[in-house]
């Protein structure tokens, strides 16, 4: 991509400069999450229906899913969007309230931001599949609770094994402590290549943007994990 387009897209990231490799980069501490149970390698959920091996079965088995409480608040799944085939797959946390009514994953403004993070690594929205770790939204957009992240994450584990994904891309708290099983902060589980599951995945851990948003003195961080990302994708970390 020429430096040109780049700079644009990093302009409308909201970061004005590039920023250095080699220096320090300040990461202010992320509030830490209490009540995240990890859940392993997304293993189906041991009660109920296993998840279904074929992809369009599996869309119908979500969107009938009542195996946590949040069927009865929902006003539809919001399964995932993009390319079935994709070699990047993004994972952020759940359906908000644009998400649940229109049935697509990111597309208010934290999606609008996750997409110019994509356009500057070089992707378009379609080129990449974006998932959820839970597939329905959480009432007053609370966080997910461990109970909710277990019987959800069947269908995740799932989805992984159909795309086949190069790299993971995990953006914010929720996604990276329910897929790499720890309570550390974004902020600590940023900047490095951490693998997911037994064909261990290479996963780049992100800030959510809906957090870059509330604090856009971390987006220079984020593009530095974009980087990191491209190289992985690359084959060059
Ligand atoms: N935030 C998420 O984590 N996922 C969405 O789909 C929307 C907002
Ligand atoms: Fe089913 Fe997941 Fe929705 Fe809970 S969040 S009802 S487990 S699809």
């Amino acid at each position: 991509m020429l430096d040109q387009r780049r700079k644009q897209l990093l302009d409308a990231m909201g970061i004005r400069r590039w920023v250095r490799r080699d220096l320090p980069v300040q990461v202010s501490p992320e509030p830490v999450l209490e009540d995240v149970q990890p859940v392993g390698d997304l293993q189906p959920s041991p009660s109920g229906e296993s998840p279904a091996k074929d992809w369009d079965a599996l869309r119908t088995q979500v969107a009938a899913c009542e195996k946590c409480a949040l069927h009865a608040s929902r006003t539809q799944t919001v399964f995932g969007t993009g390319d079935r085939t994709a070699e990047l797959l993004i994972i952020g946390e759940a359906p908000g309230a644009d998400e649940d009514r229109q049935g697509e994953p990111f597309v208010g403004r934290a999606g609008k931001l996750l997409d110019q993070m994509l356009l500057a690594a070089g992707y378009e929205r379609d080129m990449v599949y974006i998932a959820n770790i839970l597939k329905c939204r959480p009432p007053n957009n609370r966080n997910p609770a461990s109970d909710e992240i277990l019987a959800c994450s069947g269908y995740l584990a799932a989805q992984i094994a159909m795309i086949r994904p190069k790299a993971i891309l995990s953006v914010g708290a929720i996604s990276a402590t329910s897929l790499l099983q720890t309570d550390l902060s974004v902020g600590r589980l940023r900047g490095e290549v951490h693998y997911f599951g037994e064909r261990r995945i290479p996963l780049i851990v992100t800030y959510h943007p809906a957090y870059l948003l509330r604090q856009p003195a971390q987006k220079p961080s984020a593009w530095l994990d974009l980087q990191l990302l491209m190289r992985v994708l690359r084959g060059a970390a």
